[in-house]
């Protein structure tokens, strides 16, 4: 796919076929994750993968708004190290959303659904994915064939209109 028809043809996709990832496209969605930029090249982020069904249902419960993880062919738990100071939390949450970015981008490319998901209850991701203390994780990321809503450039866009949001040269 043309990167600009990735780009106009992302949504989120919450449900999905029940059909698995091959684990050379899934490996393709980590390394578009692992090549993307970050302050001072910091790279504060791990990514835990998983693609068992009990699992995958396990953790769909470890947020409040995270059911479709548990329907997904497989999910990334985006994990960051607790950071040196405020200022460092704030530029690794948006490197972060770079690498996730990459990572939907990715699996569009592929013809794979992707879905964003605020984790609610930490104690919960941890002891599911067994990551140490001094790491949080920010956010899960699920997979799969999109069953609902197709992988075309949307048309009827639901964002605010170009000429409200671009400013040229002032306010
Ligand atoms: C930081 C962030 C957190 C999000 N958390 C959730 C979530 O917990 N559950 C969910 O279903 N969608 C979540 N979303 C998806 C947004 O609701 C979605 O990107 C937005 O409504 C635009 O959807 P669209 O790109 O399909 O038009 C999140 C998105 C972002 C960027």
């Amino acid at each position: 796919m043309e990167t600009w028809d990735a780009l106009r043809a992302r949504r989120d996709v919450r449900v999905y076929e029940q059909r698995p990832i091959a684990d050379a496209d899934l490996d393709r969605i980590l390394e578009a994750g692992r090549r993307s930029p970050s302050a001072s090249n910091r790279q504060r982020w791990d990514f835990v993968v998983s693609t068992d069904r009990e699992h995958l249902v396990e953790l769909s419960a470890a947020s409040r708004s995270a059911g479709h993880v548990a329907g997904s062919a497989a999910t990334i738990a985006l994990l960051l190290g607790e950071p040196e100071s405020e200022r460092y939390r704030l530029m690794d949450q948006y490197d972060l959303g770079q690498a996730t970015m990459a990572m939907m981008l990715a699996a569009t490319d592929l013809g794979i659904g992707s879905g964003h998901t605020a984790v609610t209850d930490q104690d919960a991701c941890r002891r599911i994915l067994g990551f140490p203390e001094g790491h949080y994780c920010a956010y899960l990321l699920a997979f799969g064939y999109p069953a609902d809503r197709p992988l075309t450039p949307i048309i009827k866009l639901n964002r605010r209109p170009f000429d409200e949001v671009v400013h040229r040269r002032h306010w």
